[in-house]
């Protein structure tokens, strides 16, 4: 018997399972099998700029005839305090001489949130859903992305950001559970007062908005997913899992941390981008944690900490690398994303259907 819920009918789904969008490591390969598989496969495109974009929304489209969503980030644009950029400098300087890199670069904005250039791409390419994180868009281009038919979709970590989304004309909630892997997609409330597990966030925003919910964060097998469905959302939406796809675009060395991580191998840090994120612990994490707050605003730290994952990459160890994983890592699975889907689709049958 097969799940039905309002976004697999809004959508046609065979699944009410949704790969999460996940920039730098969600690949249209990856998106379009999950599609065709029968979920809603999502594009990472926060960082792109608006030709890269086009460029993957034509690869996905050319891939799956069914729907995909495309995801963007709507975050503030940062401050750049400089006495906190001099002593991260410094904090990393050690770390730059161990790798025989130049002098740490300074930082900047790498990527900008949803923009005007993107916007045109997302109205020429009308894909079925788009989403965001980290906030909203302006209200008139919300507006049109909905006028020219694409289902919207925005993370919400409390009920007061899924009220917020809400009455703002987003159309399905993702509530994002403190188990998530990669970046909090945390707005409105004070990022410390968000830190709401996904089986009590899900029931409560349920009961709040009246659009249809989609549960993130720790969701890694097919009872996760009948666990969600039962506290009412309309789809579950796996991150960590998808990291471990064929079609990802992780590199070998994340993929095996993840493939020897537990439950308890995670925490959230702001040292890679200056936001709120979890990760699997590596050594920079380690050491760095005790000076956190001497991280510059999102995305500032990027360029500075790119050098070294790419140190790290070039001599195979994780060190430095954004090892993005949710607390069910243990749960994901290196198969092809369809053999995952398929699964998961399985487990979900199964885990309802126990009595
Ligand atoms: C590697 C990775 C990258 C992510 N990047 C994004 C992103 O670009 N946009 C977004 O909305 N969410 C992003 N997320 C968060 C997911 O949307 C989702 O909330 C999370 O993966 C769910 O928890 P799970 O990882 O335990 O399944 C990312 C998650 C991971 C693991």
């Amino acid at each position: 018997m097969a799940v039905r819920t309002a976004l697999t009918e809004r959508l046609g789904l065979e699944l009410p399972i949704v790969q999460a969008p996940m920039a730098g490591v969600a690949t249209p390969a990856l998106a379009a099998a999950v599609s065709n598989a029968g979920g809603l496969g999502s594009l990472g495109s926060a960082t792109l700029d608006a030709e890269a974009l086009a460029g993957q929304i034509a690869e996905a489209g050319s891939l799956t005839q069914r729907p995909f969503n495309v995801n963007f980030f709507c975050h503030e644009r940062p401050q750049d305090d400089q006495a906190r950029t001099a002593a991260f400098r410094a904090r990393l300087a050690g770390y730059y001489a161990e790798e025989n890199l130049a002098a740490v670069p300074d930082p900047g904005e790498s990527y900008l949130p949803f923009d005007e250039a993107r916007l045109a791409v997302v109205l020429e390419a009308r894909p079925a859903v788009v989403s965001f994180h980290f906030g909203l868009p302006r209200a008139e281009w919300l507006a049109t992305i909905r006028e020219a038919g694409c289902l919207t979709l925005a993370t919400a970590t409390t009920v007061e950001e899924a009220r917020a989304l809400e009455a703002a004309g987003i159309e399905v909630i993702v509530a994002q559970g403190w188990e998530a892997g990669g970046h909090r997609g945390t707005f409105r409330t004070p990022f410390e007062r968000a830190q709401v597990g996904t089986l009590a966030l899900v029931p409560q925003v349920v009961d709040a908005v009246a659009c249809p919910v989609v549960a993130a964060g720790g969701i890694g097998d097919g009872r996760g997913i009948a666990a969600v469905l039962t506290l009412g959302a309309a789809a579950a939406q796996l991150g960590t899992s998808f990291v471990a796809a064929a079609e990802s675009a992780a590199p070998a060395l994340y993929r095996a941390a993840l493939a020897g991580a537990g439950e308890a191998d995670t925490r959230v840090t702001r040292l890679f981008t200056g936001r709120p994120a979890r990760a699997l612990v590596a050594r920079y994490v380690a050491e760095m944690t005790p000076h956190e707050t001497e991280v510059p605003d999102y995305p500032l730290p990027g360029p500075m900490v790119r050098p070294l994952t790419e140190a790290g990459l070039k001599r195979g160890v994780p060190d430095f690398h954004p090892l993005w994983s949710g607390q069910a890592a243990r749960l994901a699975r290196a198969e092809p994303a369809a053999a995952i889907v398929a699964r998961l689709g399985r487990e979900t049958e199964a885990a309802l259907h126990r009595r």
